[in-house]
């Protein structure tokens, strides 16, 4: 069976040396009676000729009836292709192989579609794509991408056995744990009516390593999170789960730009700036409305909340008496919107909970708008000071509570630079990455529907030290120990300081989250006791693994970097899954279904 070279390995060197080629029939031309085709395997192809005056008559009938992606084995002699008819495309494209012997080890049926060119592949619709992703595969640009991650992840493992760390696999058979989504259930057969949960992330297992003394870990850790798909998102995911002890907050921001400077020079041959820039999260709010903001453009937000304070316009006065904000970008050289697209914009808005989308048109000298009549000289002037209005800009405003006012922009910020892209306004240089740390996150939030405080990251994370004392009467101004990373507006990552001490950690739990003795008892009595053996102060951090390898591979979807992706709806389209199960094994697992699938 065996190959003397990989399919991309042949030069004008090889020249006269007879070789066995192994591959796929990657591509097949009849040039007046002679055969043409290139043999790709997992590196390469090389064009192999069949001249019927070579060869038997029988040989040379079998070429001529496979089928592309049939699988064989070529042998033949090296030669300089003729003047004229190199590829200059190909890396082997200046030699060719002349066929003396082929061994067909498996014909191949006609494909659900072609795999041997980019267009036309690309064009197929992606859940045909997913059935077949064997054949998807074979593509070299996903190829490509898989072959990145393995390097990466190689490359990541011996980077923080540098740094002293430990990979330690942590249980996937986990328990609830309350992180924020929902989680995967697992029955147990032989308790019945008990479950497991696959971990959210083994963020519970890697504080308790800290407690166990292991003092730097790490893990490729899989990851289960039961909530709604995106193109960033999968139900199942892979992190760089990091945990150190005796450290601060410095220590993990030096370990990460470490890690990532490293990756960057090996995927993308780019040397990345140290250290990141840090932006607090009331300071990313207020200029990008949002915690990931992606800094490669400007059209920052702006406030404008003192100026509109006593406006004749009442839109806007109103909200800023409500106790609200007046906030505006410039959309820069987006004057020339349609009123179509306007509404679309105004409905996009409101479907993130804009009351409206009040807007200047600044086109032909002119400010066109249905608002700028309401506006005093003062007003106006401030605009044009603070916003740097020109001709062919669009201003946008907001006006709500902070935070939704700041939002809605933030949203609308993105949606206009995707517009601005398309339209190829906006470039946006692909080797350019612009990392941030963002800091300084509040450690609560409030849910208005629930009435209470919920962690901004999870019930692990420190207060800032000099914040405890307010944590019960308020909460609002208590920071946490909590950072991201973020990079092109994609949040790579996150972390914090945890607590380590098991009465503020009860504090937390029950006195500001108001968790039950019960439920603190039930789902972190282990960890509570833990931390009264001697807990080391300790924190870590996360790194999305496949959002990683995406931004690498220039691609926004992170399920062109798994091998085996799930689709938005959470499903696997080659092997049917989820799917029913056998009536013996949910009786085995104690299950009784409340309604039979619905045919
Ligand atoms: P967090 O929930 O922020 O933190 O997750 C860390 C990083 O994991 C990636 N990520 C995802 N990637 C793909 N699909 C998903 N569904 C998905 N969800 C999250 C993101 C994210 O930044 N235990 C904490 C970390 C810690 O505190 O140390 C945690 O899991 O890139
Ligand atoms: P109205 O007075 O409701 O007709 O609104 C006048 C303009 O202001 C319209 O373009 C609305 O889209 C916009 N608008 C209304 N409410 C808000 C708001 N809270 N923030 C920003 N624009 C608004």
């Amino acid at each position: 069976m065996k190959r003397t070279h990989h399919c991309n390995e042949m030069r004008p060197e090889h020249s006269g040396q007879i070789v066995t080629l192994c591959g796929w029939v990657h591509s097949k031309r009849d040039l007046g009676g002679v055969l043409f085709i290139d043999i790709r395997d997992r590196e390469g192809r090389t064009q192999t000729v069949f001249d019927p005056s070579d060869l038997s008559s029988e040989l040379f009938e079998q070429a001529t009836h496979l089928h592309s992606e049939s699988v064989v084995r070529v042998t033949g002699k090296v030669r300089v292709r003729p003047d004229g008819t190199e590829n200059s495309k190909i890396p082997t494209g200046q030699v060719e192989v002349m066929t003396t012997e082929m061994e067909i080890l498996n014909p191949a049926d006609v494909l659900p579609f072609p795999v041997d060119d980019p267009e036309i592949a690309a064009k197929v619709n992606e859940e045909l794509r997913l059935q077949y992703r064997y054949l998807d595969l074979r593509r070299p640009e996903l190829m490509k991408n898989i072959r990145l991650r393995s390097r990466l992840a190689t490359a990541t493992r011996v980077f923080m056995e540098e740094q002293g760390f430990l990979e330690v696999e942590t249980p996937t058979l986990f328990k609830s744990t309350p992180e924020g989504a929902r989680e995967f259930l697992v029955p147990s057969r032989v308790h019945p009516g008990q479950f497991y949960a696959l971990p959210q992330s083994p963020q519970q297992f890697k504080q308790i390593l800290m407690v166990a003394g292991v003092e730097k870990y790490f893990q490729l850790a899989r990851c289960y999170r039961d909530e709604d798909l995106r193109a960033d998102r999968q139900p199942e995911f892979t992190q760089i789960d990091i945990e150190a002890s005796f450290i601060d907050r410095e220590d993990i921001y030096a370990l990460i730009e470490g890690l990532l400077a490293r990756m960057w020079k090996l995927g993308r041959d780019i040397e990345i700036p140290l250290p990141f820039k840090r932006l607090s999260y009331e300071e990313a709010i207020n200029r990008y409305g949002t915690d990931k903001p992606d800094t490669r453009f400007g059209m920052e937000i702006v406030d404008f909340t003192e100026e509109f304070r006593e406006s004749q316009f009442k839109v806007f006065s109103g909200a800023v008496g409500r106790g609200g904000v007046v906030k505006a970008f410039n959309a820069k050289s987006m004057a020339c919107v349609t009123q179509g697209q306007m509404e679309t914009m105004t409905e996009y808005a409101q479907s993130f909970g804009a009351k409206g989308l009040a807007y200047i048109k600044v086109e032909g000298g002119e400010w066109k708008s249905p608002i700028v009549k309401f506006f005093s000289e003062a007003e106006k002037a401030a605009l044009i000071e603070k916003l740097a209005i020109e001709e062919g800009d669009l201003i946008l405003f907001a006006a709500d509570q902070w935070l939704t006012a700041c939002e809605i922009l933030g949203r609308i910020r993105l949606y206009v630079s995707d517009v601005l892209q398309k339209q190829g306004k906006l470039v946006l240089d692909p080797n350019q990455f612009e990392f941030l740390w963002v800091v300084e996150f509040p450690l609560l939030s409030f849910d208005k529907e629930l009435n209470r405080w919920y962690s901004s990251h999870h019930p692990f994370t420190s207060p800032v030290v000099e914040d405890i004392p307010f944590l019960i009467d308020d909460p609002k101004r208590v920071r946490g120990q909590h950072y991201d990373i973020v990079v092109n507006g994609v949040e790579l990552g996150g972390g914090s300081i945890r607590i380590h001490q098991p009465e503020l950690q009860k504090t937390v739990f029950k006195d500001v989250l108001q968790l039950d003795d019960e439920t603190i008892q039930s789902r972190f009595g282990y960890m509570l006791e833990a931390f009264r053996y001697g807990a080391p102060p300790h924190g870590g951090i996360a790194l999305g693994f496949d959002r990683l390898i995406a931004l690498l591979c220039g691609t926004s979807s992170i399920r062109d970097v798994i091998a085996f992706p799930k689709t938005a709806k959470g499903t696997d389209l080659m092997t049917s899954s989820p799917s029913a199960a056998e009536p013996r094994q949910l009786k085995d697992l104690h299950i009784q279904l409340r309604s039979a699938k619905k045919e």
